[in-house]
């Protein structure tokens, strides 16, 4: 047999001489094919499909797939077909997109984080940021892996690993971390399962499988995208971005996704300030490393290279990129009290985080319409009560019982949070500030505890493959609000390299 995909390559060369390729397509090349009749939604979802049914077997990048996707794409090739209609249909109508387990969704789906405990739990709408996908005219094909709870529930379990999805594998080289949590998300992307997807950061959930697997990943400055519908690690730090194979890609997710929600008010009200006026889209500017402030620290941990001269080496030549692209490299940065910002940050993290997700969960629990478990007590008893499903005796629920002991947040865990807010103040933003930097560029996702903690964006892009053929990523991070100009930075470097290349599946079987 044919496999579908050459079939379907044939079927489009035969009528059209165009090519048109599932391999690598972009958003803007399949609704250049849509619009020629070339391809209809309903095609591209049953291609995914059976890439999905053939590639995860291996992957274990998906969870469920949607039983209602296809439907959904024939509707979305009616509406295509509605003149009156035409003219309003977004970049993302027809296009699929997986979402994180962790996302909620109001249909066939279940949502689970990847836990049996969740299992047949109803929600009570789509999250936010589903009810804009839906809005879009995006299909929702299913739900990605990840590490089991976000990576909250045991310190000691591999990334990518979840109770009912196992194991997910790195697409490139099968023995390095596919890293987490938004595993699935960025295997799918990187293997060509899905055009898009979304996935969740806490801290490096989003930045690091995006850098491990290849793909671009955004994590949007924190409430820029709504959480409600999101099962929560911490208010505080929670955040949903897209990922893409291509900057335009994630970008034309972002501008769907971005703005204002009713069930995440507080937050998305004060984010929207940062949404400019018509929309991310012209920040895809090819020289958009004119004149940029980039910040790097060469000796550093957690906001640079931290003296590791491999590294170093690596992406010396991507510091010779930026600055032939008209970038400005402000070099050799210092801190102040590194040490003891380094400190607070972690610190603060263990302390509040614990707290914070006992009340978080409680409260996503209680919202359910209907649930096997309606709190975090529930849950730890559930995963004693099946041990075995569960993995609880090589992957204990630690982070689970610590945070089960915590009540509420009181004078310590306001003491870590006013730590980590200060270590923000007088560490990234100081420098930022004081060096009037546009990005401060990292290696790999070593950067993303600093943006995690002070709620700011990052954006990481593919930068090559090391001697091993593994994946690794640049990372550029700004204040707050900074989506627009680290668009134009990242858009910039991705121009200039084009590093992605899509996994093969002969490099490990
Ligand atoms: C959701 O979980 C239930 C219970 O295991 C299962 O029967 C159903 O098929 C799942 N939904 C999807 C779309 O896979
Ligand atoms: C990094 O290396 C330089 C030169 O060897 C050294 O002076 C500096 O102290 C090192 N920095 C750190 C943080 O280890
Ligand atoms: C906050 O920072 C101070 C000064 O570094 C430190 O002594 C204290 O233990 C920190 N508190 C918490 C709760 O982390």
């Amino acid at each position: 047999m044919i496999p579908p995909i050459f079939l379907l390559i044939l079927l489009l060369k035969t009528v059209n001489s165009v090519d048109f390729t599932i391999q690598e397509a972009t958003i803007d090349e399949i609704q250049s094919a849509f619009k020629q009749n070339k391809l209809t939604s309903k095609d591209l979802v049953e291609i995914y499909i059976r890439e999905v049914r053939k590639l995860n077997p291996i992957y274990r990048a998906v969870i469920e797939l949607n039983p209602d996707a296809v439907r959904q794409a024939e509707k979305a090739d009616q509406e295509r077909k509605d003149k009156a209609r035409k003219s309003r249909l977004t970049r993302l109508h027809g296009i699929p997109v997986l979402l994180k387990d962790n996302i909620a969704t109001k249909d066939k789906l279940n949502t689970t984080a990847g836990s049996y405990a969740l299992l047949k739990s109803v929600v009570p709408r789509d999250a936010g940021v589903v009810k804009k996908l839906r809005e879009s005219g995006a299909i929702i094909l299913g739900k990605a892996s990840l590490s089991e709870w976000a990576n909250y529930r045991s310190s000691n379990a591999p990334s990518g690993w979840n109770a009912r999805a196992k194991q997910a594998v790195n697409p490139y080289v099968a023995t390095l971390d596919p890293c987490g949590s938004s595993t699935g998300s960025a295997i799918s992307v990187a293997a060509n399962m899905v055009t898009v997807s979304l996935g969740t950061e806490t801290d490096g959930s989003i930045l690091c499988p995006s850098s491990s697997n290849s793909v671009v990943g955004i994590k949007p400055t924190l409430g820029l995208t709504s959480r409600a519908g999101v099962i929560p690690i911490t208010p505080k730090q929670d955040t949903v971005g897209p990922m893409g194979r291509t900057v335009t890609d994630a970008v034309y997710v972002l501008d769907v996704i971005a703005g204002f929600d009713k069930y995440d008010a507080v937050a998305t009200r004060k984010a929207s300030k940062y949404v400019p006026k018509g929309g991310y889209l012209k920040h895809l500017n090819a020289g958009g490393l004119k004149g940029k402030r980039l910040g790097i620290m060469r000796a550093y941990p957690y906001f640079g290279f931290a003296n590791d001269t491999e590294i170093l080496n690596m992406f010396e030549k991507h510091f010779d990129i930026l600055r032939h692209n008209g970038a400005i490299l402000v070099e050799n940065l210092e801190i102040i009290n590194l040490n003891q910002i380094i400190s607070s940050m972690f610190n603060g993290e263990d302390i509040a985080f614990s707290a914070e997700f006992k009340l978080a969960l409680n409260e996503y629990l209680k919202e359910l319409v209907a649930s096997p478990v309606r709190s975090l007590a529930d849950v730890i008893a559930f995963n004693k009560k099946y041990a075995d499903l569960e993995k609880i005796e090589e992957y204990p629920q630690d982070l689970f019982l610590a945070a089960e002991k915590t009540n509420g947040i009181g004078k310590l865990e306001k003491e870590a949070l006013l730590n980590m807010t200060k270590a923000s103040k007088y560490g990234f933003e100081k420098l930022m500030y004081d060096n009037k930097l546009d990005a401060l560029v990292t290696p790999y996702s070593h950067g993303s505890s600093v943006l995690a903690i002070g709620g700011y964006p990052g954006i990481s892009v593919p930068a090559g493959y090391d001697k091993n053929g593994g994946p690794y990523g640049i990372c550029f991070g700004g204040l707050k609000g900074a989506e627009p100009t680290l668009i134009e930075i990242a858009y910039g470097f991705e121009q200039a390299t084009k590093f992605r290349k899509p996994p093969s599946i002969k490099n490990q079987f």
